[in-house]
């Protein structure tokens, strides 16, 4: 099998490889916003055409309130620096999660990041923000029926498709490969529709310590494993 053209990353593990250099883990997040570069251009190299990253979950909102402030100011600067770079590197930009969550000024970055970036033909960079699987489908499953009502017909008519077009991710090929780092071994709310036929690939590598190399050491997993549709 060929390197996969959709792949999507749980960055975990931030705080912990942080904590065990006695650091805070707000430097673990720093880190970790700079690998984000690093990794992208590595799957560019690899020739991958969609990444779909996983910033900021509904959940992490429970988190400390200094700490939400170091993610969200790391988001919206990291972001600027895309509305810059994203020409030169040929990157489109998208954002998914309920983007009327976020701050004015982070919801002004990005659109102005999406549309700066809309035409760009290299790596396409998917970025889930106040993400959730369960209030993605949520806010689809409404949608869809609001599109269905007003073609004249039932809710009953509403297709997988129609939904596959509701979600966030619409025009984003399902990721053919996950990958979460840091040990944890679960979704955590993301992607849920999207990973049904997925190969899944879980590392004990940190985020800010997961290089090209480990890139490359999970797509040959992925090289080697005999993907499945329901079929034989
Ligand atoms: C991932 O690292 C980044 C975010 C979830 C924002 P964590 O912050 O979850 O780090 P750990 O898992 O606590 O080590
Ligand atoms: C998932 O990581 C969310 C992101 C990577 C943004 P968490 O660290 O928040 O997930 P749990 O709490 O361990 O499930
Ligand atoms: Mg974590």
């Amino acid at each position: 099998m060929s390197v996969p053209k959709s792949l999507a990353i749980i960055m975990d593990g931030n705080g912990r490889w942080a904590k065990a250099q006695g650091k805070p883990r707000t430097y673990g997040h720093k880190v970790g916003a700079e690998n984000v570069e690093k990794i992208c251009r590595a799957c560019d190299d690899l020739g991958i055409k969609y990444l779909t990253i996983y910033a900021f979950s509904t959940e992490n909102w429970k988190r400390p309130e200094t700490e939400v402030k170091t993610l969200m100011s790391l988001l919206n600067t990291y972001l600027n620096k895309c509305i810059k770079t994203c020409m030169r590197d040929n990157m489109r930009f998208k954002i998914i999660g309920d983007k009327t969550g976020l701050s004015k000024e982070l919801q002004n970055t990005i659109s102005r990041l999406e549309d700066v970036s809309g035409k760009n033909t290299g790596l396409t960079l998917v970025i889930a923000i106040n993400y959730g699987s369960r209030d993605e489908m949520r806010r689809a499953f409404i949608k869809a029926s609001e599109r269905i009502l007003s073609e004249g017909k039932e809710i009953r008519d509403i297709t997988e498709e129609d939904i596959t077009n509701a979600l966030d991710t619409e025009g984003i090929p399902d990721p053919d490969f996950m990958i979460r780092t840091s040990g944890e071994e679960r979704l955590s709310n993301f992607l849920m529709w999207q990973l049904s036929y997925s190969e899944f690939y879980f590392t004990d590598v940190a985020w800010p310590a997961f290089d090209e190399e480990e890139l490359k050491k999970a797509i040959s997993v992925y090289e080697n494993r005999h993907r499945r549709f329901g079929g034989v």
